[in-house]
């Protein structure tokens, strides 16, 4: 039987309860496709934080570091003061970990409430590909004269070559397996060194896939088009910041945060990927069992693609969009039911081998960029 090994990592607030729910999910997956999982639970979060004063310790990321993939709750507490477990655990782990690329679909499921009017599924299906390692992100700058008017701030913003490069390979991949159209977004107008570094990366990176279309757009105009037009975009490479900012506007498209899925990739299998839900620990509605577990099990289906669990990976995806499809509400008590029995739902829909598939399954195509790389070792 197939097997892999996983590090789960529930973290803080409402990130225990979608973690632990999302595993009835994986439960169910595994007796449908025929694998199996061997799982460790990894305390890091606020309470081991304030336990014993540690972040990221050596022996946490080496016992990480054994798995094949960590499915990731969320980090963070109003107990702690902000940044610091943020910084001191998940960046920390995107970067001990090299998971080079932060993936973060953008897709409305059929009956998915949006915001924005007139929305519909087919018209809203992107993927962006976030560099996960470095611009604003590297933790390099100083200040001076602090406390004084005369106060000076420096934050770097770090891009190399050879960062750049493998994200928007992976992103030409991605493409190349899906509607083969690449968008750059960036602010090459303004960001002028960094910026000339990402074009030619994209040129000549392009060079090897003839057959994906390529374009640009600055990431301001990028806000502009997303909730208008986001049938403009298939996959979009970009920095780490505008990444991050473009991602929760793309996670309202798609019904808000509870709904957005990520996966933190390492492309090289030197260590585990990462894969967490958008939302963050919910301080505010933890402990209830209301958090919407969507993103969470949208996470575990990239995690499944990764691993080359296509078919469980597309099922999962599945099954929650399914589920989703039938809530008055996207989260909170107006859900109608608790995160657990939603999970129990999506469990018996990933059972149930009449549940209707998304066309063009992200988590799918995964599975296919992961096969390509591994047949070219
Ligand atoms: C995200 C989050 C993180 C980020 C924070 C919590 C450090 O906003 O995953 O998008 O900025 O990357
Ligand atoms: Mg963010």
């Amino acid at each position: 039987m197939r097997s892999h090994t996983l590090a789960v990592l529930p973290g803080d607030g409402v990130g225990p309860e979608v973690t632990r729910a999302a595993l009835t999910v994986l439960d169910a997956a595994e007796s449908r496709f025929g694998f199996d999982t061997r799982r460790t639970d990894v305390p890091l979060g606020a309470d081991h934080h304030l336990a014993t004063g540690e972040l990221l310790t050596d022996e946490a990321t080496a016992e990480l570091d054994r798995h094949d993939a960590i499915l990731f709750g969320a980090i963070g507490s109003p107990r702690v003061p902000p940044g610091i477990l943020e910084r001191g655990i998940i960046l920390e782990l995107r970067r001990r970990m090299e998971q080079a690329i932060n993936l973060r679909p953008v897709r409305l499921y059929e009956g998915v409430p949006t915001p924005i009017a007139g929305l519909t599924p087919e018209r809203c299906d992107l993927v962006v590909v976030r560099e996960n390692t470095e611009g604003a992100y590297v933790a390099q700058g100083s200040s001076v004269h602090v406390g004084t008017p005369a106060q000076v701030a420096v934050q770097e913003s770090v891009n190399t070559w050879y960062a750049v490069e493998r994200a928007v390979d992976f992103a030409y991949r991605l493409a190349s397996v899906r509607r083969g159209r690449l968008t750059l977004c960036h602010k090459t107008n303004v960001l002028v060194e960094a910026g000339k570094l990402w074009t030619a990366v994209m040129e000549s990176v392009g060079e090897r896939y003839p057959d994906v279309e390529t374009d640009y757009v600055h990431v301001d105009a990028l806000c502009m088009h997303l909730p208008v037009s986001p049938e403009r975009f298939d996959v979009v490479v970009t920095d780490n910041l505008f990444g991050d900012i473009v991602t929760d506007l793309g996670a309202v498209l798609q019904g808000g945060l509870g709904v957005a899925a990520s996966g933190n990739l390492n492309l090289d299998g030197a260590h585990p990927s990462m894969f967490e839900p958008i939302h963050g620990s919910a301080p505010d509605i933890a402990g209830r069992g209301w958090a919407n577990p969507a993103g969470a099990c949208l996470s575990l289906a990239m995690l499944l693609g990764h691993l080359g669990e296509g078919e469980a990976a597309a099922a999962v995806e599945a099954a929650t969009a399914a589920v989703l499809a039938g809530l008055p509400a996207p989260g909170g008590e107006a859900m109608g039911a608790s995160t657990q029995e939603l999970c129990e739902r999506i469990a018996a829909a990933v059972a149930d081998d009449a549940t209707p598939e998304v066309p063009g399954s992200l988590m799918a195509q995964l599975a296919a960029v992961a096969a390509g790389r591994a047949a070219e070792g």
